[in-house]
């Protein structure tokens, strides 16, 4: 028999490293995020690094009217805010980066944008493998276009897309999510549904977690397929991409104007986003019902036209539903 001191610790496999980006106003990005990443953290075997994004000028919460407004020329033109350091040099490595992020006028939210813009995430990101998860009212399709954009100017390899919405009408929403942002509450409007996504669908999104576990044990991330087919983790509803185009291109000319006129926060933006405001009521008023109108009166037409637009924007996830009862709980 070997003496002891010559016996070989046995060499485990360092535990996989997952990082986790952090940023959210009301806690509801925060817990989804939480939802997911749990059942990670209770297996033991994962070292789990979370993030937090700090903008040097936070931005309130609840927001007051003018600079709820006055987010939209920077969101729209993805003009980001200096964040504040974090606390990686972008020497370490992550075997997976999870990156929930809520939009923001039609964009990824700035205090994300703001982190993506910067070196620092080209060196962390570049080759690594990234499931982003987005919670928003309900128009998000264009913004993960620029964040795929944002992404692949990274390096980054986006292997999955998991999107949680609000789940009240969409008419409704523009009303109860202002209103929420506004007043800090989400019942503000008596008579409409609450503002957010549901509590069921935040505690259910730790189904992604489980699922991340177990391909994260099968280093199934290291390959290019998606690890959370099957689970329904997107269900896009291309009849609002007409309204999102509408709204981009009129956030983008609009924005363009204002940023004009001055700095963000300044005073001499706020008649142009007074006068704004206005147009944009009228514009969610006519167009989105409008749109909405048009399009279900022309399904018939469309049905393939929208299949194929939702097959995109479902992608790489998907829609499916048949590993639902493997792991939800
Ligand atoms: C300035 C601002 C603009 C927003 N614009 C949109 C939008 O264009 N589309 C959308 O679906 N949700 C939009 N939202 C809702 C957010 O995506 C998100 O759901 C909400 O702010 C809660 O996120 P939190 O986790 O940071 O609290 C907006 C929110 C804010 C604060």
């Amino acid at each position: 028999m070997a003496p002891l001191n010559t016996i070989k610790p046995l060499a485990l496999p360092a535990a996989k490293r997952i990082l986790v980006l952090a940023y959210s106003q009301t806690g509801q990005l925060a817990q989804i995020t939480q939802s997911i990443v749990e059942p990670l953290r209770k297996s033991g075997n994962f070292s789990i690094h979370i993030e937090p994004l700090h903008p040097v000028a936070p931005y309130p919460f609840p927001w007051r009217f003018f600079a709820f407004l006055d987010a939209f020329p920077e969101s729209a033109h993805m003009v980001a805010p200096p964040l504040q350091p974090l606390s990686l040099n972008g020497d370490e490595e992550f075997d997976l980066v999870i990156l929930p992020y809520q939009v923001w006028y039609l964009a990824p939210s700035l205090p994300i944008t703001a982190f993506l813009k910067q070196p620092l995430a080209k060196k962390l990101l570049a080759g690594k493998p990234v499931v982003t998860v987005i919670a928003c009212r309900n128009m998000w399709m264009l913004a993960h276009d620029k964040m795929k954009g944002l992404l692949a100017a990274c390096g980054a390899r986006l292997l999955d897309n998991v999107v949680l919405v609000d789940p009240s009408p969409t008419l409704a929403t523009f009303f109860t999510t202002p209103a929420w942002l506004l007043s800090g509450k989400r019942d503000f409007l008596p008579g409409l549904p609450p503002a957010g996504v549901d509590a069921a669908s935040i505690k259910a999104a730790s189904r992604f977690g489980l699922a991340l576990r177990d391909a994260l044990q099968n280093d199934q991330e290291r390959g290019a397929k998606p690890l959370l087919t099957g689970l329904k983790a997107v269900d896009a509803d291309p009849n609002l991409l007409f309204s999102e185009k509408a709204g981009t291109r009129s956030f983008y000319l609009w924005g363009k104007l204002l940023r004009a006129v001055g700095e963000p926060g300044q005073l001499r933006r706020r008649p142009l986003l007074l006068f704004y405001v206005t147009f944009l009521i009228a514009l969610i008023l006519s167009v989105v019902p409008l749109s909405l109108l048009i399009q279900a009166l022309l399904r018939p037409f469309l049905r393939r036209r929208l299949a194929v637009l939702k097959q995109k924007f479902d992608a790489p996830s998907g829609s499916g539903i048949e590993r639902m009862s493997v792991y939800e709980q």
